[in-house]
């Protein structure tokens, strides 16, 4: 097989816009950026009403209403409506503690197609610590009664670290009694203040194998019932994933000030220049923005990758673990076992895995906004 240029992109499938970076929360596997945005700085509604309009047109299919917390916008349910309006299923992903009955209401009339809530741990002492917000559990709970007394599709995410790994089976049956339809137990990804945690976070390797076993052995069991998806732990993986469905293939993230990026760590990337929503339309973003075209297709890609049967499978994984963990974002993953780095990452995890707990640092919104 030979590397070839890239074709002109297919249409995005979904557009994930990150509202605001605002959030009641404080939890430390936070990915989003160590700087976070400052409310002033983010787009009005307008123009992600504009913003939205050209993913429907582009050919986009879903819009992910994200942050940070969603709900801390005061427009939210005046952009879920224009959202559902342009022809886009719109999904609602949220801590759940700041959604009255009246403004969930009022999301529902604007058209909110599903909703996706974020639990910290499967009882209350384990979600309010982790979340670090008390009464977290009451209130998400109450959420998630809303959201299937309205008949919604819910979805609970359940980010997973060593704080927790050994609620997965406890995750399974909260779901089930709050009648969720599906469940994502989402192992801790280790990008902007994650990995800030990482020592304090990352589970050692048999307990982890031990958790994607239990789910393994659920999912047969809860056909019909409940869909678990499960994201594995990049370091204990044999390949990568391919993350956000390949660079500048399937999605575009927005940033609450309007930059349009490929991932929504893309940032962390030195060189990169991103253009802004607020400057161009997405589907000129989509075809020519230099962050877009920077790692899209095979081109760009380094050996192991450049001939490897599955690099238009996993697309050389991410790039910004590549960056964070070596040093080069056009390197292999060092997550995929062919990478000559595996190894030592893959021993460094298992040693960070011993680490005393205590380290944590919890996420804190108004110390961490940029400047
Ligand atoms: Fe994927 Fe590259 Fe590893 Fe091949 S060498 S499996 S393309 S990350
Ligand atoms: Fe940026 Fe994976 S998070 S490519």
């Amino acid at each position: 097989m030979n590397a070839h240029a890239p074709p002109p992109p297919a249409p995005p499938i979904g557009l994930l816009v990150e509202l605001t970076h605002r959030c009641p929360l404080g939890c430390p596997h936070c990915s989003n950026p160590l700087a976070l945005e400052r409310p002033a700085a983010e787009l009005d509604a307008e123009t992600w009403k504009r913003v939205f309009s050209e993913a429907a047109a582009l050919g986009a299919l879903h819009v992910h209403l994200s942050g940070g917390e969603p709900t801390a916008r005061r427009d939210i349910a005046e952009l879920t409506r224009h959202a559902a309006q342009a022809g886009l299923y719109t999904n609602l992903i949220t801590s759940g503690v700041g959604v009255s009955e009246k403004l969930w209401g009022d999301l529902i009339e604007a058209g909110l197609d599903h909703a996706q809530l974020s639990f910290q741990g499967a009882d209350k002492a384990t979600n309010d610590r982790l979340g670090h917000y008390d009464g977290a559990w009451e209130k998400k709970r109450a959420f998630a009664a809303m959201v299937t007394r309205a008949g919604l599709p819910l979805t609970i995410n359940a980010v997973i670290s060593r704080a927790n790994l050994h609620q997965v089976g406890a995750f399974i049956d909260l779901s089930i009694e709050l009648g969720a339809r599906r469940l994502e137990v989402a192992h801790t990804q280790y990008y902007g203040w994650a990995l800030v945690n990482r020592a304090a976070l990352i589970p050692p390797k048999a307990e982890t194998m031990a958790a994607i076993a239990l789910v393994e052995a659920a999912r047969p069991k809860l056909e019909g019932k409940l869909v678990i998806d499960m994201v594995v732990p990049d370091y204990y993986a044999r390949y990568p994933k391919p993350c956000a469905g390949g660079w500048g293939r399937v999605a575009i993230n927005v940033s609450p000030s309007g930059k349009a990026l490929p991932c929504h760590a893309a940032e962390s990337i030195p060189g990169l220049e991103f253009w802004n929503v607020r400057d161009r339309s997405l589907g000129e973003i989509w075809r020519d923005s230099p962050a877009f075209r920077a790692f899209r297709g095979t081109e760009w890609m380094q050996e192991p990758c450049r001939s490897c049967e599955r690099r238009e499978i996993d697309w050389g994984g991410c790039r910004c673990q590549a960056l964070a963990l070596i040093g080069d974002a056009a390197a292999t993953d060092p997550a995929c076992h062919k990478s000559p780095h595996h190894a030592r990452i893959a021993a460094m995890a298992a040693a960070e895995a011993e680490a005393d707990e205590s380290a944590i640092r919890w996420r804190s919104y108004k110390e961490k906004v940029e400047a």
